[in-house]
């Protein structure tokens, strides 16, 4: 009988592998909840950078922030929460996919409700990266302090459900790692301390191992199932182009890119096999690389420049205040460097994909 359902569980997440991209980035939320039900998956934790932060740095002194308009001119009820988007981000989507709310809070909220505790928060913070010194530059939090923060979250959701059940539920969670931009844009590029120290291909490679100590710290703190986000196509971001006066994707910034991505499959792999821990990857370079070569696909006309003010160099404080373009849902990107909500979606789509083969089956 038992074994039966297995089975069932077994074509059903093999169907659903088979439908998903003809959905082509957009969410089916019905039968990922029949699935997560069946995974046990009720809880979702998050970290890393802007990319999945819902504004955590708003509660920190830092001149990173995204909580003015017209940062959530598309959020429900147009409000801005530090979300550097014009509405949700991607863990936003894979939240309510999950079954949980709409919009998931940053561990920093000063009124976090039991139901936060129970089905996850982000520890995420804007500008962070996986070199510590990159959060260092920007005042912002690193990793390490993102894993005490949720040290310290386990020990809220034993005191909120004991600890049996607790630990039940962070041994079947969903934690999301998303990051590696700032460790390029902000740091290496910006900064001359570890250019001094690295040669470009040296500093990947010290990413990665970062990475492979991060995954390993998660899995000692009771984490098994994990979904890490690759870094973007670099090269096709609007302020890299304005930067290096190029019209067209910046090929030798996309080159990194990618091979820093294949640097860090190499360490998952290795984690897969020595940790035992289910690990999906996102490869958000392709879907980057699918959306300005194919915009039309995604419902998007404009992939070229942001959103916000002229598109080519505005973000964060840059773009406070500045106008924007009529309907956002047309564009890849928000500001010069962050996605729009659209493309997050897009993004979710993809890694509900991941998570569905990688981690459920
Ligand atoms: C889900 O939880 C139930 C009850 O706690 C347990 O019997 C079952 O084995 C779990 N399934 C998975 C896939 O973890
Ligand atoms: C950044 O590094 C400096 C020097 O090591 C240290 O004094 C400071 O506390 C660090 N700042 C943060 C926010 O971690
Ligand atoms: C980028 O990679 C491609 C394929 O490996 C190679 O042909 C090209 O020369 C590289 N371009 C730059 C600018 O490094």
């Amino acid at each position: 009988m038992a074994r039966r359902a297995v089975v069932l569980v077994r074509i059903l997440a093999v169907a659903l592998a088979a439908i998903m991209p003809l959905l082509a980035g957009c969410v089916d939320t019905q039968q990922v909840k029949i699935l997560a039900a069946k995974f046990n998956v009720t809880c979702l934790v998050v970290f890393g950078d802007s990319s999945v932060d819902p504004g955590n740095n708003n509660h920190i002194a830092t001149p990173m922030k995204g909580n003015f308009p017209p940062y959530g001119k598309d959020f429900f009820r147009g409000r801005p929460t530090g979300r550097f988007s014009n509405g949700r981000l991607a863990t936003d989507f894979i939240a309510e996919a999950l079954g949980y709310t709409k919009a998931i809070r940053p561990y920093l909220h000063k009124r976090l409700r039991p139901v936060d505790i129970l089905h996850g928060v982000s520890f995420a913070s804007a500008a962070s990266g996986y070199d510590e010194l990159t959060a260092n530059l920007s005042n912002v939090l690193p990793v390490s302090k993102q894993l005490e923060y949720f040290r310290e979250y386990k020990k809220r959701l034993r005191q909120l459900v004991g600890a049996g059940k607790a630990e039940n539920i962070i041994k079947n969670a969903v934690a999301v790692l998303s990051m590696g931009t700032n460790d390029f844009l902000q740091n290496y590029y910006l900064e001359s301390i570890r250019p001094k120290q690295y040669t470009l291909e040296e500093y990947q490679n010290y990413l990665a191992s970062c990475m492979s100590d991060d995954v390993k710290t998660m899995h000692s703190l009771g984490i098994t199932r994990l979904v890490v986000v690759g870094v973007p196509a670099l090269g096709c971001m609007p302020l890299v182009k304005t930067l290096m006066n190029q019209e067209t994707c910046v090929e030798k910034y996309n080159n990194f890119s990618s091979s820093f991505n294949s640097k860090l499959n190499v360490k998952l792999d290795i984690a897969r096999k020595t940790l035992g821990m289910k690990i999906g990857y996102v490869d958000a370079y392709g879907i980057f690389q699918d959306a300005v070569n194919n915009p039309k696909k995604h419902g998007l006309i404009e992939t070229a420049k942001g959103c916000c003010g002229t598109g080519t160099v505005e973000y964060g404080d840059t773009c406070k205040g500045m106008s924007t373009c009529a309907d956002a849902s047309k564009y890849l990107f928000w500001d010069a460097v962050h996605p729009t909500e659209r493309m997050y979606e897009i993004i979710a789509g993809q890694a509900i994909d991941s998570l569905q083969k990688q981690l459920m089956a």
